[in-house]
């Protein structure tokens, strides 16, 4: 069973013990004498259980149990012995006719029994990991009042209710004194804790993790607006230049729907940028009247920091009338696409991508077909108002492929979502990765793959003589059919591919050497993944949170030039997280615990799914600030579920935190 699956069952499992532990205090209370020993005993055999699922869930890691192990169930274990107890005796002497009935403070009890499994369930979806002090102390004085409260309802203050008379008596008066004892006690506890609990919060947080390596040291500082990029070509290489103005457009789809986008250039996807290994490629970006403001980012192109396109941390959003020039070199071979980094989940979503595909300078050997027999086709993916899109087009794109070419589909998921991608009718290779190429990557056939949002696949196989259908989602209907010249069989035979096991990329390829030793890592930084109350660009949410803070308020982490660094991703909610680092592609070393054993896998975003942990490592050779963040995009931009990887000395002009409000372009 997948840790996903212990997260909810123990989810249910608390749900269970909380509404036993409420239906024994009911059934006590109304005195149904024959009903609450049975609930009772259920409560306490289902809290029993949820040790056992809490016990599982350990050993999946400490992350997943925390808050459990060291408050849920310690409270609901001590509420539910003393209710044991309290309740337990008396309901055997009703039973054997020695008494009339549950007395108050059983009834009390049980009830605190509940109210403590429902505050172990609420702090795990409110606070998770880590659990603070603040919040393990404010959740016991709650506790704490609602017993109380509930002794106040249950048994009023004596001198109150009708049968004063008692309080006449001699030990009446004294239980009495002792009630309200122990009530002024329990109050003062309870508003110790709180206050305690609440002063604990304003606390000062960290705004710096240093991963276990030194902190800063006193190197000068650079600031992320000098790290720009190279001003010429490598020998052989051109400049591309390129203007792209963004612009609001209505755009017609194939099929004639029209969307009203927001575009580079008034199309969508935005003009596809190419480049041959070594060029210079220099892209002006205009902003005509996207109110927001907008910017470009290079996804998993590794450009200087300052080219990065991260408002509020490399430069500021490009507001209406201005511009900014993006100049990089293009060294890495492969698929990349481009994006808009300010609100991007809304400017995304709404068109503002597009592709960029650097191809090899010396590619080409003798032997290989001239690009006139070859079919090289980029295709991103995305969701337009729940209509998808492949490369622009809504309808089934059918494009000519001669028997015998060469032909590479180079797949981009653009949306936050991860597709499903099958290709139908000829084995094929994934012979590239996130843009980098993977080692002897074997042939395969009849198998989904899973693209994580940001992800890209470049799927290469010979063309055969018949038709090779590409099928997104399991959409038969829509989709790419390459089709041999003069073929007229209509639609390939397809059969339904939804239930075509998935390929596990972590053992496809063959293992080969890795330029650095992730063992050795310098810096070791560990980012829980959930969701809880925190505070999101200065307002409170309920976040996507990171070790249970939001934007901008998770800490930075800080690394030194030359670092091995190595991150442990770690998923307790019950969403997918797409990780995506900016600047630097991670080597995945494992998956909950299973070590990557194909070829090398280098990505720039990796999808942790409900349970899972990863391990990255990566190569700290490219300074800057960069974000690090979900690309589930509204995870990240409204969620708070991004951060800040920074190089020690380099700082920056632009504000420091990751622009999320319009119009600071100026
Ligand atoms: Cu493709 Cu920070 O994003
Ligand atoms: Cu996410």
């Amino acid at each position: 069973m997948t840790t996903g699956l212990w997260i909810i069952l123990d989810h249910v499992v608390a749900l269970l013990s909380i509404a036993a532990w409420f239906a024994a205090g009911v059934t006590l209370a109304l005195r149904r004498i024959r009903l609450a020993p049975a609930v009772l005993v259920a409560a306490v055999l289902v809290t029993l259980v949820r040790v056992g699922t809490v016990a599982m869930l350990a050993g999946r890691g400490w992350w997943f149990v925390q808050e459990k192990v060291l408050l849920g169930l310690p409270m609901l274990g001590a509420a539910g012995a003393v209710a044991v107890l309290l309740a337990g005796p008396q309901l055997l002497a009703v039973r054997r006719g020695r008494a009339a009935g549950g007395s108050a403070r059983g009834v009390v009890s049980v009830f605190t029994a509940g109210y403590s499994a429902l505050a172990g369930l609420v702090v795990t979806f409110l606070v998770g990991y880590p659990l603070t002090l603040s919040a393990a102390l404010i959740t016991i004085s709650l506790v704490c009042a609602g017993a109380l409260l509930t002794a106040r309802v249950i048994a009023p203050p004596a001198e109150n209710t009708a049968d004063a008379g008692v309080a006449q008596a001699p030990e009446g008066r004294r239980a009495i004194s002792r009630r309200r004892f122990l009530g002024w006690t329990g109050g003062a506890v309870a508003v110790t804790a709180a206050g305690a609990g609440t002063g604990l919060s304003f606390l000062p947080a960290e705004s710096v993790t240093r991963g276990g390596g030194p902190g800063r040291s006193s190197r000068t500082a650079v600031s992320v607006a000098d790290l720009r990029g190279s001003g010429s070509p490598a020998p052989g290489g051109i400049v591309r230049r390129q203007v792209l103005t963004a612009k609001k457009a209505t755009v017609r789809l194939p099929s004639g729907r029209e969307i009203d986008a927001w575009t580079y250039d008034g199309e969508v996807p935005g003009p596809a940028i190419t480049a041959t290994q070594g060029d210079l490629v220099e892209v002006r970006l205009r902003n005509a009247d996207i109110e927001d403001g907008l910017t470009l980012h290079w996804h998993g192109y590794d450009v200087p920091c300052g080219e990065d396109g991260a408002p509020g941390v490399t430069q500021l959003a490009v507001a209406p009338g201005e511009e900014f020039v993006y100049r990089f070199r293009a060294d890495q071979v492969g698929t990349y696409w481009y994006h808009t980094h300010h609100a991007s989940h809304i400017g995304v979503r709404k068109g503002l991508y597009g592709t960029l595909v650097v191809e090899p300078r010396d590619g080409q050997r003798a032997d290989e077909p001239s690009a006139a027999e070859r079919v090289d086709l980029t295709l991103p993916v995305h969701t337009f108002d729940g209509v998808v899109l492949i490369a622009g087009r809504d309808d089934r794109t059918e494009h000519p492929a001669p028997p015998g070419a060469p032909v590479r589909l180079r797949l981009i998921n653009t949306d936050s979502d991860p597709h499903r991608i099958v290709l139908a009718g000829t084995p094929f290779r994934i012979s590239a990765v996130d843009g980098r190429d993977l080692n002897q990557p074997g042939e395969v056939s009849d198998v989904g793959l899973r693209l994580p949002a940001g992800g890209r696949f470049d799927l290469v196989f010979v063309m055969p003589d018949t038709v090779v259908a590409l099928v997104v989602d399991d959409d038969l209907v829509g989709g790419l059919r390459l089709r041999p010249p003069g073929d007229t069989s209509g639609a390939a035979r397809i059969e339904d591919t939804s239930d075509l096991p998935e390929l596990d990329l972590l053992r496809y390829g063959a293992p080969a050497a890795v330029p650095f030793d992730p063992r050795k890592a310098d810096r070791h930084f560990t980012m829980v993944l959930d969701r809880g109350v925190a505070m999101v660009d200065g307002r409170p949410a309920y976040a996507h949170t990171v070790n249970g803070r939001g934007h901008p308020s998770i800490p930075d982490q800080l690394v030194t030039e030359g670092d091995i660094v190595r991150f442990t991703v770690v998923n307790r909610s019950l969403e997918t997280h797409p990780w995506h680092l900016h600047g630097h592609p991670v080597l995945i070393l494992s998956r909950d615990g299973t070590p990557s054993t194909g070829s090398p896998l280098w990505v720039d975003t990796f999808d942790v799914r409900p349970g899972e942990t990863w391990k990255v490592a990566f190569r700290a050779t490219n300074p800057g600030i960069w974000m690090n963040h979900c690309h589930n995009l509204p995870h990240a931009h409204q969620g708070g579920m991004m951060l800040r990887l920074r190089y020690d000395g380099v700082t920056t002009p632009f504000g420091g935190s990751h622009g999320g409000s319009p119009g600071h372009g100026h």
